[in-house]
């Protein structure tokens, strides 16, 4: 079943790209209906402008409350034909408004292994923390942050004098894999929901 993606960034867009890439390289079965951010200034809308995906803003400070902006962001979804909602780098706690309508048919990826270092800065946390070891992780999304069943996991060494640049480029890689990994999975089926 090929998967009518909808992707939610706040920023870079570089695991949009590599999904986009995932797709074009005949790995990954799937079709980018539309991105949608809440950053005017998100270089991942520019990148999806250039190849002509539709790319919508939808800005939080021009609605009432979030159940307001979460209806936006639902019907550019549903009416660019979207069942599958990818969550790469959008920097905002989902709701109830756009999590019911798209209720485990949506998935985050978060630099981490996760339940460890939930939130932001989970590269500096892993550090801070003193690991050897961290990774991605791609997660069916509920209410909470960076929470919800876990599809998928890449791991990373930390190596000795990492800095969070370092760290975070190594994770990244793993991301670009990760992510078209386990969208295919979905995909193809084999990942199937049981809750
Ligand atoms: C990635 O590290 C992702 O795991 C996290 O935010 C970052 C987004 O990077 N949720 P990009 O915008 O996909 O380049």
């Amino acid at each position: 079943m090929t998967l009518q993606l909808g992707v939610l960034i706040s920023g870079r867009g570089s695991n949009l790209v590599a999904v986009s890439d995932a797709i074009d390289a005949g790995r990954l079965d799937a079709k980018i209906r539309v991105v949608v951010t809440n950053n005017p200034d998100a270089p991942g809308i520019v990148w999806a402008q250039t190849r002509g995906i539709p790319a919508v803003v939808v800005r939080p400070n021009g609605f009432e409350n979030r159940a307001q902006y979460e209806q936006s962001i639902v019907e550019s979804l549903l009416s660019n034909g979207v069942d599958w909602v990818l969550l790469a780098g959008y920097m905002k706690l989902v709701g109830k408004t756009l999590l019911s309508r798209f209720k485990n048919k949506m998935v985050n990826i978060h630099p981490s292994l996760l339940p460890l270092y939930k939130g932001l800065e989970a590269q500096k946390q892993a550090l801070d923390a003193g690991a050897t070891e961290s990774g991605c992780t791609v997660h069916l999304v509920n209410l909470k942050m960076d929470d919800g069943p876990i599809l998928g996991q890449r791991r990373v060494p930390v190596v000795p004098g990492d800095t969070v640049a370092t760290l975070s480029d190594r994770i990244l890689v793993q991301e670009h894999q990760l992510l078209p990994e386990v969208l295919q999975s979905i995909a193809l089926g084999s990942m199937k929901n049981t809750f």
